[in-house]
């Protein structure tokens, strides 16, 4: 790697997925760029741990020849950065739920911190040809941070949540100074044109940035790209290993507790963007209007804990419990339980057999950058005989996967209504639809979103970058890079 031809990828994110760290992970960053990298690369970002001193220097491991850079927060790192900022200010404003944001001025200031941390760290770790590619809103100032110390790599951006219009943008406090530091990027990725519009909005009416013709935009001397590039999945692998682990004994066990029960599944992080509370009061809803159906299906809800130190999950999480309870204590009978529901994660393996043997998928979050989940249970079916997938019209999947059942999922009734309808379904219209999705999963894969990607970042080089000077960088430099996703 870093040869005259063969730019090295340095991918940032907060969340690493450290291989001394091996286990069932949630969270659909981490899974689609496990399945991205290759050797030479480079991943740079939080150990996931908390330390009462941390060291500055990264701590490296290497594995199958990708080298992992991680660094530990501070406690008070930790809760102003992670829990307070990012997690209480940014994502529920970027998921819309205003009234769930929780800031402070220290948390702020804790989040700048960090990323200038992270960016002094990075920055020494660098070679000049390195192509740097950052994740999510946790590492939003890392650009202008990695600027700011003489770094003129191309750098580019991928925002994985929603991304909201000026209205909602400026109720964060300094979105102004956060929004600017976005222009740093050379490219700025979103899943859909919704969320790239939106930005262009914001970095327009609120910072008076300019278009540039070609899809550039200018904002002082800074030329930044927004483009859309839906992110994927390995469709192919992950039908293969959903075959497999069907006939594995995780999903063995489930079958045989299913008798000649349907299986409805829902698998999320345990966050109150996924609309857990309204899937479990459509599921109730269906049970009571439909009484048909009673005996005849189980949901099994799995829903990772996540981010347990802010109160809003916490509360959500006893929330669950008590309705999941109150459901299961007005539907079961001695001999059926109607609502399963656990907050274990799951090995990825064994979610896809899961996934194949589900009649129904639940994926209804009330707002979602994209949604990985329901591009896997379609990728986990059996086309022959394939499930429902029930999609929220606000995940950014339903922008590509217009022939799921799309529901409103702030309705409970119509949710139940949707679960109706696909537990009668005929086999014809399952398979029709799961065609036609099938084919939107298979062509917008993890891939094909890393070679978008790269392509846009490497189409902004300016003569001026050393890499420019050095060689063409083009979509055939990251051949490795599309080695095995
Ligand atoms: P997010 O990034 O907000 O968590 P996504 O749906 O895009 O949402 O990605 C979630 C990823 O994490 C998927 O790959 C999914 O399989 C995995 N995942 C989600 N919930 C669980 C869980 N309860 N157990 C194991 N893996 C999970
Ligand atoms: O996709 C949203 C996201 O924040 C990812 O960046 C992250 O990997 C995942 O959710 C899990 O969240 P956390 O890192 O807070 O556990």
């Amino acid at each position: 790697m870093g040869g005259q031809n063969l730019a090295r990828l340095v991918v940032v994110s907060n969340r690493v997925p450290l291989p001394s760290e091996k286990g069932a992970r949630a969270g659909g960053l981490a899974v689609a760029l496990t399945d991205a990298l290759t050797p030479g690369s480079l991943w740079f970002g939080w150990s996931g741990r908390r330390n009462a001193r941390p060291e500055q220097e990264p701590a490296l491991q290497t594995s199958d020849g990708i080298t992992f850079a991680t660094i530990d927060l501070s406690e008070s790192d930790y809760q102003r950065f992670y829990a307070g900022y990012s997690n209480s200010a940014l994502w529920p404003l970027l998921h819309f739920r205003l009234g769930l944001v929780n800031y402070r001025t220290e948390d702020y200031e804790g989040y700048r911190s960090v990323n200038r941390r992270f960016a002094a760290a990075l920055e020494k770790l660098l070679l000049p040809t390195d192509l740097v590619w950052v994740h999510d809103y946790h590492l939003i100032p890392l650009g202008a941070e990695l600027r700011a110390l003489g770094v003129r790599n191309r750098i580019g951006f991928f925002m994985h949540t929603p991304f909201g219009p000026p209205a909602i943008m400026r109720a964060l406090p300094h979105a102004d100074a956060v929004l600017d530091t976005m222009c740093a990027y050379d490219v700025v990725g979103f899943h859909t044109e919704t969320y790239r519009a939106a930005f262009v909005d914001c970095v327009q009416q609120m910072l008076g940035a300019t278009p540039d013709g070609a899809g550039q935009f200018r904002l002082d001397t800074r030329i930044f790209t927004p483009i859309v590039d839906p992110i994927g999945i390995d469709a192919e692998g992950f039908s293969r290993t959903a075959a497999q682990a069907e006939r594995g004994a995780e999903a063995r066990r489930l079958r045989t507790s299913l008798g000649e029960r349907k299986l409805a599944i829902g698998v999320d992080r345990l966050d109150y963007s996924k609309g857990l509370l309204n899937r479990m009061e459509a599921f109730g809803r269906l049970l009571a209007r439909y009484k048909e159906h009673r005996r005849h299906v189980s949901f099994l809800q799995v829903a990772a804990r996540s981010r347990e130190d802010v109160n809003e999950y916490r509360e959500l999480g006893e929330e669950l419990n008590r309705i999941a309870g109150d459901t299961n204590g007005r539907y079961s009978e001695f001999d059926w339980t109607p609502l399963r529901y656990m907050t274990r994660p799951v090995r990825r393996r064994t979610l896809a057999g899961f996934y194949r043997l589900a009649h129904i998928a639940l994926v209804t979050p009330l707002r979602d950058g994209m949604n990985l989940v329901a591009k896997e249970y379609v990728a986990a079916q059996n086309p022959a005989d394939p499930g429902v997938l029930i999609l929220s019209r606000f995940a950014g999947a339903a922008d590509e996967m217009t022939d799921a059942l799309i529901v409103n999922p702030f309705d409970a009734d119509e949710i139940a209504e949707a679960m109706h309808r696909a537990l009668t379904m005929s086999l014809e219209e399952r398979q029709d639809r799961h065609h036609r999705l099938r084919q939107h999963v298979w062509h917008s894969t993890a891939r094909r979103y890393c070679e978008v990607f790269l392509d846009h970042l490497d189409e902004s080089d300016d003569s001026e970058s050393p890499a420019s000077e050095t060689g063409q960088l083009s979509a055939t430099a990251f051949a490795p890079l599309a080695g095995n996703i």
